[in-house]
């Protein structure tokens, strides 16, 4: 007997906007800790939008997540990811991830890499899952030396 399919509800991606930044920002220091933003750096960060994608997600109207890209040549880089905690594990994160590499793809970007701490396993199982693959560490990269790094990278180039 086959296990009933997993409903799935409609999650929407669109655009970051700066009338986000009210709802997202009350948040930021309970999802990123010592890697939290300011909002000053998410408003120069929307600025840019020659480089960076900001996109936030959606489900039933109400925001629940966002995440950032910044495409450089060949190169994408994922700089941020937030699942809001009371929509965690519905797979918001994931359908943001891959809305981000899509972007990356669509800026004609070859790979995406990443940074992710050590001891954030949660994240580092959404990346796994969403075809990033261990690069290295960098040593120290977060809490003034006192944390590690991931580094995680997708190829695009192969399709
Ligand atoms: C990491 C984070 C974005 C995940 O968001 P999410 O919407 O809960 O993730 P999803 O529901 O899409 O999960 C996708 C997969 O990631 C993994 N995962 C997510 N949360 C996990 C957890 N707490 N423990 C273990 N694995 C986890 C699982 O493999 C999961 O698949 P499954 O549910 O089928 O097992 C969210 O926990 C978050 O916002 N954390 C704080 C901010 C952060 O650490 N961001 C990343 C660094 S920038």
């Amino acid at each position: 007997m086959s296990e009933p399919a997993p409903s799935v509800e409609p999650i929407k991606i669109r655009p970051m906007r700066l009338a986000d930044l009210d709802l997202l920002m009350p948040y930021e220091d309970e999802l990123f800790g010592s890697e939290a933003w300011s909002r000053q750096s998410y408003i120069d960060e929307l600025a840019d939008t020659e480089l960076r994608d900001y996109l936030v997600a959606e489900a039933a109207g109400q925001l629940v997540g966002s995440g950032g890209v910044l495409t450089i040549a060949e190169t994408a880089q994922i700089l941020t990811v937030g699942v809001l905690p009371f929509a965690r594990r519905r797979g918001i994160g994931a359908v943001m991830v891959q809305a981000l590499v899509a972007r990356a793809r669509q800026r004609r970007a070859e790979e995406v890499l990443l940074e992710v701490r050590v001891d954030n396993e949660a994240a580092q199982k959404l990346y796994e899952k969403a075809g990033f693959s261990p690069l290295g560490l960098r040593r120290g990269y977060y809490d003034h030396g006192r944390v590690d790094a991931l580094v995680m990278r997708l190829g695009l180039a192969d399709g």
